[in-house]
């Protein structure tokens, strides 16, 4: 059977053959480089990664790093065919496969799902749903789900103002987790964030809240957060957002070693509660992938303690963190809003910031109930939805959030 040239991309149009690794050109143009101990390992995995759970042995120690080919060539169907010297019969590699796993710069770039970065400008084209839509059809629900992941987060109009709804909308976007701090009767799952003076914890006062990601004092932070409005009160107390990974590049800009220092260095993060709950955790404010993309971002004040660090990196952590604070705080990078009684927000926060205004307690009452869905249960309820709805895009690699 001849190559099938009506999808060039997927035609093998060329092989050389070095030392230690393949060179293939295609019919696009393209060129892809394929290690022979790579090769081996895919033997595993030729079409699908079912395959690979058919039973059979298979050790990655040592495996195939010393194997040599003794004829690479295109085979009549079009397939890459390698008979290996330690083996009698040769292995054929599909070729659609071969390029859709295709590990150059280039195509793992494609690969990537991007997201979209912002600043105050967006603030009058704010994504949004209505929640009877997403609620019902499965092609709002998916314009949801891109929506938090090329923004970071998407307001949801419509919610009816019931206590409860909130895990409602997070059972829409994933496993709603149980908090260790819920407080609503019969759902350990929901916090309700309400004004309280005699409960000194940061979301029951009425002060400023500088932008900061919820549970960073936590090794497993929180995904997604939701909220909903039961009751707004008549001014401040306005929600504040920030986009980490536009604040990033900006540092990243501005002050590089800044930047590289907080993507290098594990630093502590801890909370104290009133009930004697002593959180800890570490971890690196900007978390990167293996081609340097910002994916993650783990921040807060008050959940820094002083630096415990080797001596020569406190007064370069210290330098480095007032630099990110400096674009942080710099509101041409905020955008405020209010959520109304019937109104939702769900956000990212492990990309996001979220903030709070100051408000008077006095002036009536404001309550949003609140609930945390694991971000890796999201991601695969997109993919889900995304595949089953045939978007070619459904297997990108999307923004893993912090590690
Ligand atoms: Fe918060």
């Amino acid at each position: 059977m001849k190559p099938n040239l009506s999808q060039p991309e997927f035609t093998i149009s060329s092989v050389e053959q070095r030392p230690s690794f393949a060179t293939l050109k295609w019919a696009d143009g393209h060129e892809s480089r394929f290690h022979y101990v790579w090769l081996r390992h895919s033997e595993h995995f030729p079409a699908f990664p079912d395959d690979a759970r058919d039973g059979r042995e298979h050790r990655l120690a040592g495996m195939g790093s010393d194997a040599e080919p003794d004829k690479i060539e295109v085979g009549a169907s079009g397939a890459l065919r390698i008979g290996w010297r330690d083996r009698d019969a040769p292995v054929e590699f599909d070729a659609r496969w071969l390029r859709q796993h295709c590990y150059s710069s280039s195509a793992r770039g494609q690969r990537r799902h991007k997201p979209v970065l912002w600043d105050s400008r967006l603030r009058n084209d704010m994504p949004e749903v209505s929640f009877p839509d997403i609620a019902r059809d499965d092609a709002a629900r998916l314009a949801f789900y891109q929506s938090i992941l090329d923004y970071g987060f998407c307001f949801v109009r419509d919610m009816p103002q019931d206590r409860g709804t909130v895990t409602a909308l997070g059972d829409l976007l994933g496993i709603a987790r149980r908090s260790a701090y819920a407080d609503e009767p019969g759902d350990e799952r929901i916090e309700n964030l309400q004004t309280d003076s005699d409960v000194k914890v940061s979301t029951r006062q009425a002060y400023f809240l500088g932008p900061h990601t919820d549970t960073c004092w936590r090794l497993s932070l929180t995904g997604l957060i939701c909220f909903h409005c039961l009751e707004s009160h008549a001014t401040g107390g306005e929600t504040l957002l920030v986009d980490a990974f536009n604040v990033c590049n900006k540092l990243r800009e501005k002050s590089p070693d800044a930047f590289d220092i907080l993507s290098r260095v594990k630093l502590n993060f801890r909370a104290s509660v009133n009930n004697g709950d002593e959180w800890r955790s570490i971890g690196q404010v900007i978390t990167c992938d293996n081609d340097g993309e910002v994916v993650g971002f783990r921040y807060g004040d008050r959940s820094i303690p002083p630096l415990d660090l080797p001596e020569d990196l406190i007064e370069p952590v210290y330098s480095a963190l007032s630099a990110l604070g400096d674009v942080l705080y710099d509101p041409a990078n905020w955008i405020t809003c209010k959520l109304q009684p019937g109104e939702g927000l769900v956000l990212n926060n492990q990309r996001l910031l979220h903030g709070r205004t100051s408000f008077d307690p006095a002036a009536g009452p404001r309550h949003l109930q609140y609930c945390a869905v694991e971000l890796d249960t999201f991601h695969n309820k997109y993919r889900h939805l995304a595949r089953a709805s045939n978007h070619d895009d459904w297997d990108h690699v999307l923004d893993w959030g912090v590690c």
